[in-house]
């Protein structure tokens, strides 16, 4: 059976223009194995669409984007245009707009990947992240006061909804139910005093509905810590959209570098398209260089199969991503090797190709 999708691709700013073609290679290759058929439409929305036009998407955008089945993107953001101008401009407005409210963010230690963790357990490092992606500490309700005189304030404000901490919160119970039935939750309730009562408060209670998954709570400060400290006694952390977003950076450290961490913005409903990026930036100093590395754009593909249904297909590239890791000693400048972005995506190609 030959199946087809649209994919809208935005490849952004920096390096995001360089791993993303390297990602779609690798996807239509896995394509063409099992049957699958994307059509591309390659979007350049971006810091550089910005300067031109003064959006960093035109006004119809989310029109365009909704008419596709899934969202592909690099990076966006780049020096010259402020960071929450780009953010609010693109990414924000999709999440919210496709109600991708949770980011799942897998923090996985790749065969033949060193952490810079002295004590790796057996058994590796294999937990997810779920951040809540669509509220939380990233508000715009707030405002600044008496610009520019000695009394200059500014206030910005948290939002937590019922309804918007629940549903995180259920996907996260249920993939935990899928995965070891463990379930951490990010807290602050003793400084925060409530918000994060209100966000401890509802964990409790769907704890309560699902007796069979093992609950816990730390504040996000221990829960750092521990990231480093005992990381296998995680298998999923659900937490709201900062400290989610602090703590993925902080597992795509563990798992060897920022260069492999990807990221699933997903509407679990699929009543809009769910959209897919690695963790990392732009990398601005490293831009135009060809030594991104573009695993994190790969398995955030991988992700995109997987939420497509086409788990195998997933399994296939994975499977060519450890292969070159743990056997072939090509690596990205990252990773302490001397590849370019082209050579790593050649090798993960060519490990396609050879897979059984
Ligand atoms: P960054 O992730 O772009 O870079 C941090 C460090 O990691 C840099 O030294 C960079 O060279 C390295 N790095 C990142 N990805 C890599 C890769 N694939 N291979 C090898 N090295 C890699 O974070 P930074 O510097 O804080 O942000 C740069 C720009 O990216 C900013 O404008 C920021 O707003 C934007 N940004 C955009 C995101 C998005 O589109 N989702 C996420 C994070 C940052
Ligand atoms: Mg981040």
């Amino acid at each position: 059976m030959d199946t087809s999708y649209r994919i809208a691709t935005i490849p952004g700013d920096g390096i995001g223009t360089e791993v993303v073609p390297a990602a779609v290679d690798v996807l239509e290759r896995a394509g063409s194995r099992f049957g699958i058929r994307f059509e591309w439409s390659e979007l350049e929305w971006s810091c550089e669409y910005y300067a031109r036009t003064g959006r960093m998407m035109p006004e119809n955008g989310l029109d365009v984007l909704r008419e596709h089945d899934q969202i592909f993107l690099g990076a966006v953001g780049y020096p010259g245009v402020p960071d929450h101008v780009s953010l609010w401009g693109l990414l924000i407005p999709i999440r919210r707009a496709f109600r991708q409210y949770v980011n799942l963010r897998p923090v996985t230690l790749l065969p033949g990947v060193e952490s810079p963790l002295r004590e790796v357990p057996a058994g590796g490092l294999d937990f997810v992240v779920v951040r809540e992606n669509n509220e939380g500490e990233y508000s715009e309700v707030g405002g600044r006061l008496y610009r520019g005189t000695p009394q200059e304030a500014a206030i910005q404000e948290s939002v937590f909804t019922r309804r918007g901490v629940e549903r995180v919160m259920r996907y996260a119970f249920d993939l935990a139910r899928s995965r070891k039935s463990r379930l951490a939750s990010a807290t602050k309730s003793n400084g925060i005093i409530h918000s994060m009562p209100f966000w401890d408060e509802i964990f409790r209670e769907l704890g309560a509905e699902h007796p069979d998954v093992k609950t816990s709570d730390y504040h996000i400060d221990a829960l750092a810590a521990l990231f480093v400290l005992d990381p296998t006694r995680f298998d999923v952390v659900v937490a709201s959209n900062l400290f989610g977003d602090i703590l993925t950076d902080l597992g795509a450290a563990i798992i060897g570098s920022i260069g492999f961490a990807p990221s699933a913005n997903l509407n679990p409903e699929r009543e809009f398209p769910s959209m897919f990026e690695p963790v990392h930036g732009s990398a601005p100093d490293i831009a135009g260089t060809g030594r991104a590395n573009p695993i994190g754009q790969v398995w955030a593909g991988a992700m995109m199969l997987e939420h497509l249904g086409h788990a195998d297909a997933a399994t296939a590239v994975m499977g060519a991503v450890s292969h070159v890791l743990a056997e072939t000693g090509v690596r990205t400048r990252d990773l302490g090797g001397t590849a370019s972005t082209q050579e790593m995506t050649a090798e993960l190609l060519k490990a396609l190709d050879q897979e059984v």
